[in-house]
């Protein structure tokens, strides 16, 4: 087999089959942030789908860092439970690695659910005042969030490390911590969204601290053999924001305090951001930081076609690609790119019978038999 995007590779002790990621999605269909049917049904079909990885929506790991009422939340003992239970179905079906990605929305908590507007919700709608590293709205025309007080600080990270044990026990393979799309630790990051004057304000080294330390105090929980990666905005896409070169920066930083991979996405910090997508435009930021850090990199946005993901791999821009609208749009993604650069993936027994004849092969160890 010579594609590359189905040539495995090992992040910590963990080995992923193939180079494919379904990348992080919310689904906004949790309750208390109580898992649903719908993720059992969500993420069912998604690790039916053969990718090498498959990452779990952003999950807020304190009931004020959901984006909205309706996000996933890992913060308490009945958010356990119901993931357990989708987890347990998981895992009695596929075998495809599992991470988590943990989250903190900062200002962007609060909101409305995309399909009923997404605008910022008032406390007495069922909103809540969402924090943040200074009393920045993220339009102008929004009342501004809380600033973050050292006591928040201490409980934010706080609530990170008991959110990673909770994952651990639960036995999820891999965490990504979210630090982009401008939810709290892109926040921190950003000089146009943090004007603190304290040491976590100013300097790129004051606003790398409280992400550093969330990520420090994390990875000091997070089983050592289990891989922990970081996924970031690598621009703002805004003069005078956050950038390619202070990303660079911060991922040397979480290199050398044991990072395993950087998911190099980008924008969302606020409505100035100018972004011109075209397929593949964050890859750049991957491959870069893959060059200069020497650490493995995730690819994202607009990967769609299975010889352009190949591409990306083969030539060394990205070590891995994730997709999210084009997995949703095609769960079987993988097996159709195995069909179409001669790669194998893994398949349950119930759906062996699938492939087209040209691609008869593409199922590792499938065999049939009838009377
Ligand atoms: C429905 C939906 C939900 C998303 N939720 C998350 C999320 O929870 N965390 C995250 O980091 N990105 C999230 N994203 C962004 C995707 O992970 C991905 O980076 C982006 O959609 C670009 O990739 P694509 O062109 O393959 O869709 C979401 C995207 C979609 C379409």
């Amino acid at each position: 087999m010579t594609s590359a995007l189905f040539q495995p590779i090992s992040l910590g002790e963990l080995r992923l089959p193939n180079r494919i990621v379904v990348s992080p999605m919310c689904q906004y269909s949790a309750t208390d942030g109580n898992a649903s049917d719908w993720h059992l049904i969500h993420l069912g079909q998604l690790a039916l789908g053969g990718a090498g990885l498959l990452c779990v929506e952003a999950t807020a790991v304190e009931a004020i860092g959901r984006i909205t009422p309706n996000c996933l939340g890992l913060y308490s003992d009945d958010n356990e439970t119901a993931l357990r239970r989708v987890l347990a179905a998981l895992r009695r079906h596929a075998d495809t690695p599992l991470a988590i990605q943990l989250a903190h929305a900062g200002r962007k908590g609060s909101s409305h659910t995309p399909w009923d507007g997404g605008k910022l919700m008032q406390p007495n709608a069922g909103g809540w005042e969402p924090i943040a590293p200074s009393a920045l709205p993220f339009s102008p025309s929004e009342q501004p969030p809380r600033e973050m007080t050292a006591a928040d600080l201490d409980r934010v990270r706080d609530a990170f490390v008991r959110t990673a044990q909770r994952a651990a026990r639960l036995g999820f393979d891999a965490i990504e911590l979210h630090a982009a799309h401008g939810y709290l630790l892109h926040e921190f990051l950003s000089p146009l969204a943090n004007r603190r004057s304290d040491s976590y304000g100013g300097s790129l080294e004051n606003r790398m601290r409280f992400p550093l330390e969330v990520f420090s105090a994390v990875r000091e929980v997070w089983p050592e053999a289990k891989p922990l990666g970081v996924r970031i905005s690598a621009s703002d896409w805004i003069d005078c924001g956050w950038d390619l070169p202070q990303s660079i920066e911060f991922a040397q930083r979480l290199k050398r305090a044991g990072c395993d991979w950087i998911d190099a996405s980008s924008g969302g910090l606020a409505p100035e951001q100018k972004i011109t997508l075209v397929p593949g435009y964050q890859v750049p930021f991957a491959e870069a930081i893959r060059k200069a850090v020497g650490i493995p990199t995730i690819a994202v946005g607009l990967i769609t076609e299975p010889r352009q993901a190949e591409d990306i791999v083969a030539s060394g821009k990205a070590d891995m690609v994730a997709l999210a609208r084009g997995m949703l749009f095609d769960p079987h993604w993988a097996w159709r790119a195995a069909a179409e650069l001669g790669g194998e993936v893994r398949a349950p027994k119930q759906y062996w019978r699938a492939p087209p004849r040209a691609a008869e092969t593409i199922f590792r160890g499938a065999k049939l038999g009838q009377r």
